[in-house]
């Protein structure tokens, strides 16, 4: 619940618009006096008014109903006081029939979205840099089921190009079956490197002449090639699995080989292509853009002829309302190459198509490069904090069962929701120590507090106690700080989804369990001081509980009963 919107929206003022009521609202320091205050000497000048006046006027005009309990006006300010008890009363309600759902709802049925993320390449490294990629697109993929969107995670693999002839031919000549099995996709990343290191020019020949076999469709060449890539998808769908994300589609740009011929002929046909040095472009200069390249002069196609091709398809295919693609900044040109092209095409859903850009990822340790032979992994960045995760447990709490299970929740938590914590365009500097702070704004933190809060209930449980029939209650500050978190998770969800930021929701963990924290240590739960406050604040742990899981649950984040 917005109050603050509310109210503004109740409070008839003629000659003062809702949004300007609405921004001079304020939370008075001292609630006492009320929960908001509007602080009507701003208003005195339009109204040619005493604010004294104007309070009195606006206080004799409001009708109070289950949301605001009481209107005052004092010196000037008109005060609010909400129904704290109505707002308890709604909020342990709704959490309680909706639970697992609780923050979702209907507002996407029948609507379909399509979410082009993580688009790992072949037999290259799946290292930090495509970190974002995959935990932004798969809390996004999570944030639009639970808004009932059908939604489709796409992975656009990139197995298309010149790299795999070079890589069949660095075989022929270096590798052999057993190490590639055994090494999986660092034997394959090894080969290619080493090709690029110190191949001559026949074997450069050859490694053209292995990309046509492929191309034309030759057996041993194909078997190859399907080979490196199910050792590639293998390897990164362990890494998906850690790190709780899934795809519909693995139709990447090889998939589009035998679409792009329509393409080309209708923009051929729609006057669309021009020549240019012998290659095939869409020129954009009328709209401020480089040209968009379709075919070399050689007559291969281009990383944008297949995405032209995968966006008519997949609107043929899925019929989206939207269609996103989590991709680095750095291709933002593409895009808007990509998008302009379909939007002359005359394809009106052009429109719907988005470019959800974000930052670059970095360790504190250095600077991630993906020159040969520097990259870091991501899995070996999983490993680690999961490593350090379990020995930050150990010291803390020796004694705990699962500790290893615990370890990678924690660990894997840290890393996504370390790259998820700010707004999604800034570059960020990832820290295993910071990832892992307890006290920190951390996933840590969150699931520290979500292990408390399951620890009082499960107490409360083995005494025997119930919670459910709370009766009316008049909440505290801290509790109705609280509350009013709660309440405010479905509204935080709908604006992550309209804004592509993952990040709202994780900032509003780190709010929401800072909430109960202060809760937690003023007031007292188990040891309350009658039976129907200590109800009442069972329940509202419980429900904070919930609300918590399923936030962090969205961002791919698992919660721990015990920590
Ligand atoms: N594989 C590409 C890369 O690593 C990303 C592909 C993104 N998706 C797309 N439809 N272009 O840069």
């Amino acid at each position: 619940m917005d109050y603050k919107h509310y109210i503004a929206q109740h409070l008839v003022c003629e000659g003062i618009s809702p949004e300007s009521i609405e921004e001079a609202l304020t939370v008075p320091p001292d609630t006492n006096m009320g929960d908001y205050a509007l602080p009507c000497f701003k208003f005195a000048k339009a109204l040619r008014k005493s604010p004294v006046l104007i309070a009195e006027q606006l206080r004799d005009g409001y009708v109070t109903d289950g949301v605001i309990a009481e209107v005052s006006a004092v010196n000037g300010y008109l005060n609010f006081k909400v129904d704290r008890a109505g707002l308890a009363r709604d909020v342990l309600a709704r959490v309680r029939s909706e639970r697992e759902r609780y923050g979702g709802s209907h507002m996407g049925e029948g609507k379909t979205i399509c979410i082009d993320y993580s688009s790992v390449n072949i037999a290259k490294p799946f290292h930090i840099g495509h970190l974002s990629t995959t935990v932004l697109g798969g809390a996004l993929y999570r944030i639009f089921r639970f808004l009932g969107y059908h939604t489709v995670g796409i992975n656009h693999l990139g197995d298309y190009g010149t790299q795999f002839g070079k890589l069949i031919a660095a075989y022929k000549h270096w590798g052999n079956r057993e190490e590639a099995e055994k090494g999986g996709i660092h034997a394959i990343n090894d080969l290619y490197v080493r090709f690029n290191k110190e191949a001559d020019e026949a074997m450069q020949a050859e490694a053209r002449e292995y990309f046509r076999l492929i191309e034309s469709g030759d057996k041993e060449a194909n078997e190859l090639f399907e080979w490196f890539k199910s050792l590639t998808l293998d390897y990164v769908k362990k890494i998906y699995d850690k790190l709780h994300v899934t795809f519909d589609s693995y139709a990447g740009e090889r998939f589009y080989t035998d679409k792009m011929a329509p393409v080309i002929e209708e923009l051929r046909e729609k006057g669309l292509l021009k020549e240019s040095n012998g290659a095939q472009i869409v020129d954009l200069e009328p709209y401020g853009m480089p040209p968009c390249l379709i075919l070399r002069s050689d007559g291969a196609s281009l990383y944008a002829t297949r995405d032209l091709a995968a966006a008519i398809y997949r609107k043929k295919t899925y019929d989206f309302d939207k269609c996103l693609y989590v991709v680095a900044y750095q291709q933002n040109l593409h895009f808007r190459q990509v998008f302009k092209v379909l939007e002359l095409m005359g394809k009106e859903w052009a429109k719907d198509l988005v470019h959800v850009a974000y930052g670059m990822v970095s360790l504190e340790d250095g600077a991630m490069s993906t020159r040969e032979g520097k990259v870091v992994w991501l899995e070996e960045v999983l490993d680690r904090c999961v490593e350090k995760a379990y020995s930050v447990i150990n010291e803390k709490n020796p004694s705990l069962q699962n500790k290893e299970e615990i370890a990678q929740t924690v660990g894997v938590g840290a890393v996504i929701f370390g790259a998820l914590y700010n707004n999604k365009i800034k570059d960020i500097v990832f820290s295993y120590d910071k990832a892992l702070n307890f006290d920190g704004e951390t996933s840590v933190y969150v699931q520290y507090t979500c292990a408390r809060a399951s620890s009082v209930l499960n107490r409360a449980r083995a005494e025997g106690t119930t919670w459910d029939a709370v009766q009316d209650v008049q909440p505290c500050v801290q509790e109705f700080e609280l509350l009013k978190a709660i309440a405010e998770f479905p509204d935080t969800v709908l604006a992550a989804a309209k804004n592509y930021e993952p990040s709202y929701v994780a900032r509003y963990c780190v709010d929401t369990a800072q909430k109960f924290n202060k809760f937690y240590f003023d007031c007292k739960i188990l040891q309350a001081e009658d039976e129907e406050t200590r109800a009442f604040r069972l329940a509202l742990t419980e429900a904070t509980l919930m609300t918590l899981s399923n936030a962090l649950g969205l961002l791919g984040i698992g919660v721990p009963d015990q920590m």
